[in-house]
């Protein structure tokens, strides 16, 4: 028998996969979730025996209502799913693409909206944030301003949604702009990944956020 059973929106992607693997290998019972069944298939795969795969878009909101009735009694969810949006500062962002940026704080609400009746009271949520919630950067405007109505999100929903533990992991610079972290190590998913199987196992962890971005949120590479 495996420990506990997690669902991770956008398990066949960087982060995502690479936080299904670990879970995965430690004793998790470990459901995929994405858009494509053949990119589902090829990374269910690469997860073994204990581990399955569920087709939906997490962003709407029929599908995802399904899917945790589908899934009820689940221990813990992980929102890793990634915004296809052409967004940079506010100045010249248009509001449309900045609302596609957005689509992931919806999602990211409406599964700690949604989730409660279905899943675990003594398990957890964890979201995905992003270092420029922590520092106003030119070119950076839309995408701080998500990470830092997530991390908002997060507090807000542990005390909402509590017993229910709810947290963000906080990446930088994760397999692009590696030249912008302090730390001689250069991010990578697996980092993202062992963070989140910590806080999952974790019960006193709740209403945090995360930081694990060898101290790119410092801003020190922007001069
Ligand atoms: N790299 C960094 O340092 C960094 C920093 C801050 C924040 N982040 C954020 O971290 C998140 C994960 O990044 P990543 O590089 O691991 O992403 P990725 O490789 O692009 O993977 C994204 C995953 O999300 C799934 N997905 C996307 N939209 C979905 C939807 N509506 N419903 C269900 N599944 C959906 C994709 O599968 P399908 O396409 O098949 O649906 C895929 O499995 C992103 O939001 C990214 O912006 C990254």
């Amino acid at each position: 028998m495996r420990e506990q059973r997690v669902l991770i929106l956008g398990g066949t992607g960087g982060m995502g996969l690479a936080t299904a693997k670990t879970l995965s290998a430690n004793n998790f019972e470990v459901v995929i979730a994405g858009r494509n069944k053949e990119k589902l298939i090829s990374a269910s795969k690469a997860l073994g025996d204990h581990s399955s795969f569920s087709v939906f878009d997490a962003s709407n909101e029929s599908e995802l209502k399904s899917a945790l009735i589908q899934h009820r009694g689940v221990d813990h969810i992980i929102v890793a799913i990634s915004a296809n949006a052409n967004a940079r500062g506010i100045n010249n962002t248009l509001e449309m693409e900045a609302r596609k940026a957005f689509e992931r704080f919806w999602t990211s609400y409406n599964v700690l909206h949604l989730a409660p009746e279905y899943m675990n009271r003594n398990g957890s949520v964890t979201l995905l944030s992003g270092s420029s919630a922590k520092t106003p950067l030119r070119g950076y405007g839309v995408w701080g301003t998500l990470h830092g109505s997530i991390n908002a999100l997060v507090k807000q929903a542990a005390i909402d949604i509590a017993p229910i533990r709810v947290n963000a992991v906080s990446p930088g610079g994760i397999g692009i702009n590696t030249d912008r972290q302090l730390t001689e190590h250069k991010g990578q998913v697996e980092d993202i990944a062992d963070m989140i199987y910590a806080v999952i196992k974790n019960p006193a962890v709740t209403a945090t956020i995360i930081d694990v971005d060898g101290g790119e949120r410092l801003g020190t590479w922007n001069g």
